[in-house]
């Protein structure tokens, strides 16, 4: 296979097998724009899809759900060439991926930044409360009385 094939097509899949191919294949890429699915927050395949269990989003714990984006962005990282970008839209985290001369797969860091209120968008504040931490939004003066679950320090959007 060339790289060629890759250009200018949509390729459905596990994007992390979907790299390691057109790496593979010699694909050298100079922007990426991803949105990947924000941490237990829904699953857009139906239960008996096979593809199920390759889906990101739904691990047990947010730290298995950060070494599974940080094993995306090693992908992601070998594809790109130097002064590449990476746009990145993120609900919790933010991946800062830095890429050496070859390709970078050892100096891939995540640091988490700053939580945006789903409601208002202001940011949001980590509080230890009576029965323990939870995220507040800093409108809360302003009348926001949104709050996020802290699980492990991790903001997380509570289900249904
Ligand atoms: C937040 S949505 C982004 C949707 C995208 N911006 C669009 O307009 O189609 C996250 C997407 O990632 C997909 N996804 C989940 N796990 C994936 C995986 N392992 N490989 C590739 N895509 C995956 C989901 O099916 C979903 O479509
Ligand atoms: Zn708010």
């Amino acid at each position: 296979m060339t790289a060629k094939r890759w250009i200018d097509a949509c390729h459905f899949g596990d994007c992390r097998l979907l790299m390691a191919r057109m790496a593979a294949d010699g694909v050298q890429a100079h922007t990426v724009v991803t949105s990947p699915p924000y941490y237990g927050l829904r699953s857009y395949l139906p239960e008996d899809a096979p593809n199920r269990q390759h889906e990101l989003g739904l691990e047990r714990t947010p730290r298995e759900y950060v070494d599974r984006m940080v094993d995306v962005f090693r992908h992601v990282c070998n594809l790109l060439v130097e002064d590449s970008t990476v746009w990145l839209r993120q609900l919790v985290v933010r991946i800062k991926a830095q890429c050496g001369k070859n390709g970078g797969g050892q100096a891939v860091s995540m640091t988490v930044a700053a939580v945006t209120c789903p409601a208002c968008g202001a940011p949001m504040r980590r509080i230890k409360g009576s029965r323990g931490y939870f995220w507040g939004c800093s409108a809360f003066r302003d009348g926001c009385r949104a709050t996020l679950r802290d699980v492990d320090g991790v903001a997380v959007q509570a289900h249904g």
